[in-house]
């Protein structure tokens, strides 16, 4: 997608996304309309959440709501995009899935990728992931807004 339009676009989201966060407090609602509006503008191949949840003494990554097709429920601490993301506390983008180490594939039609963390008082509470179904799809102006997005949702 053409640079500028893809920035237009997210201006133009942001501000509906932020209507709708306002307007309802369950988090699982917010996230299951964000995806729905991230999906339907874009027209990315996958895009959903995964949030951080207690599993025994540990933690790990758990599928909450998406757009898409199947995916995997559960990723472990630093395993593939998402978990890395979440190690990291920062955003990852990959611009060819398989040139990623430990990439998990939950769909073999994906071929880049952005995860975004959602941080909440200084932890990882959640990610935010997209799929794309070409290579190179994300950029600094996704992480940009998506990074602001990120900083919107409330757990
Ligand atoms: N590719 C991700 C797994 C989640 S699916 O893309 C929906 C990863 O490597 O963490």
């Amino acid at each position: 997608m053409d640079h500028r339009l893809k920035e237009e676009k997210y201006r133009q989201l942001l501000p509906q996304l932020a209507s709708v966060i306002q307007a309802e407090s369950d988090s699982i609602a917010n996230m299951a309309n964000i995806s729905a509006c991230l999906k339907e503008t874009f027209d990315f191949w996958w895009v959903g959440f995964y949030r951080v949840l207690a599993h025994g003494d540990s933690k790990e990554l758990v599928l909450g709501p998406f757009q898409g097709p199947l995916a995997c429920t559960r990723i472990k601490y630093g395993r593939g995009v998402c978990g890395t993301a979440w190690k990291e506390r920062r955003t990852v983008i990959v611009p060819d899935v398989e040139l990623f180490p430990g990439h998990i594939a939950c769909s073999s039609a994906s071929r880049s990728e952005i995860v975004v963390p959602i941080l909440q008082e200084d932890e990882v509470v959640a990610v935010l992931d997209i799929d794309s179904r070409f290579l190179n799809t994300f950029d600094e102006v996704d992480r940009l807004y998506l990074e602001k997005l990120a900083g919107m949702i409330r757990l």
